[in-house]
């Protein structure tokens, strides 16, 4: 009972109740299973500790136009633990600091810092801070915005799991379940045709799916950005394997993989504060292996599917937890945090640890010993 209730003197009512603090979710970058985990969980645990949550359409898109800023209650979010993407959509072209704005007369797209427009639209709504689930690129907006005064929490999402400070990033797992039924597939097709497959996997500049997957699928040669290889060690291990009777061979290539002398292969530059598009690797080892092999050489580029369809238990999980992280740092106003996840804890960190270099895959890390002690060719 309150001191006052118990001196027998009337409590003074309160002449409002505090406003809730207003939270604004956004899903940046590309999607990743396990976004939408995300968003439940911060949706239903933000809502029993007392805040009031929006979400921004698309990504930045949302806060830059200012009109597509939407309610996030409970009901919003039922039954969306297994599906794929994300209910509040994505952007990797909404980026507030160099937003795609028309053509010049050449045909350019000219790009504009649109940063003022998400605080004036950030006032408008009267939101307190905002809750960034994204990658590298999200987090450096989140960095800024942080400087000009905003107030930001942090969630780590990609694929690629490049990001510093946390173990593992949500949508790894399921990229790496994908990348690994897809080699088993490639793997008796191979075998009936006696065929080189070569599988192209996403991950940009980090190999981790590659080295993963290439891993959990067996592969003979997984070549990865962080090591550029040499043409004729692939093409060695390939005939050592035919001299030993396995006619067939499967080889995983990274999209940033490179050979020793050459370069990565791009499909687009990236405009300014934009990343370029990532593309063509395998085909380049096809034209390097070309006359080289007795076997067929063929190329599967396994693409987005990477980035669909359902969410691993393991993604639905780490999501959910990141997800009520983040709802806890929010609730008690510890701003400028990024959720992490530090062998079997989610902690915090602050942004800025996240964003000054990607995490690689390290070239002489147990892992990657791990592959070579097996047998598999890792190009150098
Ligand atoms: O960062 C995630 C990722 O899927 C990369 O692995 C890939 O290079 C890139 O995004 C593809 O982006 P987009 O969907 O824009 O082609």
């Amino acid at each position: 009972m309150p001191k006052a209730e118990r001196s027998g003197q009337k409590p003074e009512p309160t002449d409002a109740s505090p406003k809730k603090p207003r939270v604004c979710m956004l899903t940046g970058g590309g999607d990743a299973p396990g976004l939408n985990a995300v968003v439940r969980a911060f949706v239903k645990t933000g809502t029993e500790l007392g805040l009031e949550i929006l979400g921004s359409e698309d990504g930045f898109e949302g806060l830059i136009r200012g009109d597509r800023i939407v309610k996030l209650k409970p009901n919003s979010v039922r039954g969306i633990l297994p599906r794929g993407g994300s209910i509040l959509g994505c952007s990797n072209r909404a980026n507030p600091f160099a937003y795609p704005n028309g053509r010049d007369a050449q045909g350019n797209e000219i790009f504009t810092d649109e940063s003022d427009r998400v605080l004036q639209h950030i006032a408008d709504h009267q939101i307190d801070a905002l809750v960034m689930v994204g990658g590298d690129g999200t987090m450096t907006h989140a960095r800024e915005l942080e400087k000009r005064g905003v107030h930001v929490v942090g969630v780590p999402k990609t694929i690629d799991n490049d990001l510093a400070a946390t173990d593992f990033t949500f949508g790894f797992d399921t990229a790496v379940g994908t990348a690994t039924w897809a080699i088993d597939a490639l793997h008796s097709t191979a075998e009936s045709h006696d065929r080189v497959m070569l599988i192209e996997l996403m991950g940009r500049y980090a190999g981790w799916i590659s080295l993963h997957a290439g891993i959990a699928g067996g592969a003979d040669v997984i070549l990865l950005p962080e090591i550029p290889y040499d043409v004729d060690r692939v093409v060695a291990k390939i005939q050592r394997r035919a001299d030993a009777g396995s006619s067939f061979s499967l080889v995983v290539v990274g999209e940033g993989a490179r050979p020793k002398d050459g370069q990565l292969s791009t499909i687009s530059e990236g405009a300014k504060g934009h990343l370029a598009r990532l593309g063509g690797a395998a085909h380049q080892l096809q034209q390097l292996l070309h006359g080289r092999l007795e076997h067929e050489i063929r190329v599967t580029v396994l693409g987005h599917l990477q980035r669909g369809g359902s969410p691993s238990p393991f993604d639905r999980i780490l999501g959910t937890r990141f997800g009520v992280a983040a709802a806890n740092l929010c609730a008690k106003g510890q701003w400028g945090q990024m959720v992490a996840l530090r062998g079997q804890s989610v902690i915090h960190v602050p942004i800025a640890d996240a964003v000054d270099h990607p995490k690689l895959v390290p070239i002489d890390g147990e892992l990657v010993q791990a592959a070579r002690a097996v047998g598999i060719e890792l190009g150098a």
